[in-house]
């Protein structure tokens, strides 16, 4: 489906909203997740930890989203992460030069290239202001870091615009105290913030937002020693190459030197595992390999993950070798030491980073997942049994004859172990309907044949079909189906 299909789904339905609604100076750019969005979050963020944390021995670990000055002025975010902006001179209204380039003249010039570039662009096709016609100053850069004054003394710190800082600065002590051995993984989940010049598309681009980032530390020495790439060598890859998707192993890649190292091409892989179990239909996706211009300033090398939507390529994650640039930068500032042991050897560790936008990801789930049934006349978001918000729906055929109090003895008896949703009321079909609109996959429907034999039907959400159970049976029926694969 489209966007516009899932935002009505997303309002109506409380997966996500625009924060502050009812005042008129609420902001631009962020938004709440209602309980059928928390809800899928958790199971994604799960299935996150399964495939990648969990499967990888990494370290998950929980950071302070305010982090001092000296740490941004080290990893160069005060110095450097800013995106280009033009002025009005006329009415002052400021855009995002690449953006606004972009949209009126279809040209796209990547946000980190010179500003004379901007300028003679917006020359060359007449670009001016959209609400008055004005004319624009020369392009600038403006810093998106979002300074915050703590205690009465006004000290100056940052919330942080990626969460990996604190597993950089953290990295010695976790070292250390996990008696950690390279290759290490550590992960973290959590808020990032960036002020965007143009936030927009609700989830896509945000002032507030959620990142799952993974940082592995390497020895640079090692990076095509990896005894487990053996576990991924044949996962396929799409790779954009020149005007072309090419499909390759993780082993191919290497091998062609589409991709650098295995150690790469390993994370690569497994990324892809990951999102096969998401729902997210991967032959709209793509791994392409970013140029010197659109690369952020710390990375090497950079390979996003994009997958074709109904609104264009979203990145959904950022791949970066970050080499040492991190760890030297905080090593050099704090005057700590972040050289570890690698067996015998002293090395400070690279890094390559696995950086994935929640929102978004979770963005692309529901359009993917969003379909129109026309012969039943219902819309039915054919989620993935164990990232739906709702697993089962718990609904009385009719509320009189007893059937009601059987139907809450059997949501008692299974609410804890399932996400459910007791329904007494209304007609039954349109019951159906607002579950399958939600992503249930099952329906367990007591009637009056329940009071006799004690069962109940089970409908599934894609197909409708029912089938007579014994209520025995259900949780292990649930259980089986719900599981994560
Ligand atoms: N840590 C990489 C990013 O935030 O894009």
């Amino acid at each position: 489906m489209n966007y516009e299909s899932v935002m009505k789904l997303a309002l109506e339905r409380a997966f996500y909203f625009p924060s502050c609604e009812v005042y008129g100076d609420a902001q631009a750019g962020f938004w709440e997740y209602g309980p059928t969005g928390v809800s899928v979050k958790n199971k994604f963020l799960e299935l996150w930890r399964r495939e990648l944390v969990r499967r990888d021995r990494m370290l998950e670990i929980d950071g302070s989203q305010i982090m001092s000055k000296s740490v941004f002025e080290a990893s160069g975010h005060l110095g450097n992460f800013a995106d280009p902006i033009i002025k009005c001179k006329k009415c002052g209204l400021t855009f995002r030069a690449d953006k606004l380039i972009s949209e009126i003249a279809n040209v796209e010039i990547p946000e980190s290239a010179d500003l004379e570039d901007f300028d003679k662009m917006i020359q060359e096709k007449n670009i001016v202001c959209t609400k008055c016609k004005g004319e624009f100053e020369s392009a600038k850069k403006f810093n998106m870091m979002f300074r915050v004054g703590i205690g009465p003394e006004d000290e100056e710190a940052y919330l942080r615009p990626e969460t990996c800082q604190s597993i950089f600065v953290d990295f010695p002590r976790l070292f250390k105290t996990m008696r950690g051995k390279l290759p290490l993984g550590i992960a973290q989940v959590g808020k990032s913030f960036r002020n965007e010049i143009a936030p927009r598309q609700s989830l896509l681009r945000l002032r507030e937002f959620y990142q799952a980032e993974i940082e592995v530390f390497c020895n640079p020495g090692k990076l095509n020693e990896l005894d487990k790439f053996s576990e991924i060598e044949n996962t396929t890859l799409r790779i954009q190459i020149s005007d072309d998707i090419q499909v390759m192993t993780c082993k191919e890649a290497v091998e062609k030197g589409v991709i650098p190292n295995k150690f790469v091409a390993y994370y690569l892989g497994l990324l892809t595992e990951f999102y096969k179990k998401t729902g997210i239909d991967m032959e709209k996706s793509r791994f392409r390999k970013l140029g010197e211009k659109e690369k952020a300033f710390y990375a090497d090398v950079a390979f996003d993950f994009e997958v074709n939507t109904t609104i264009g390529w979203l990145e959904l994650v950022a791949c970066n070798y970050r080499s040492d640039y991190d760890l030297s930068s905080h090593a050099k500032k704090s005057k700590e030491k972040f050289e570890v042991m690698d067996n015998d050897e002293k090395v400070l560790p690279h890094v390559f980073e696995i950086s994935m936008g929640i929102d978004r990801s979770l963005y692309t789930i529901l359009e993917h997942s969003l379909k129109e049934d026309k012969e039943n006349e219902r819309m039915v978001l054919s989620i993935k049994p164990y990232l739906a918000p709702t697993h089962v729906g718990v609904l009385s055929l009719v509320k009189k004859d007893g059937l009601s109090e059987k139907t809450d003895e059997i949501y008692r008896l299974i609410r804890t172990k399932f996400d459910s949703f007791l329904d007494h009321s209304g007609a039954i079909g349109r019951r159906y309907r607002r579950l399958d609109e939600i992503g249930a996959p099952f329906a367990i429907t007591v009637d009056h044949q329940t009071k006799e034999d004690n069962t109940v039907t089970i409908r599934r959400r894609d197909d409708m079909a029912q089938e007579r159970v014994n209520i025995s049976e259900l949780e292990s029926i649930l259980a089986k189906e719900t599981a994560y694969p």
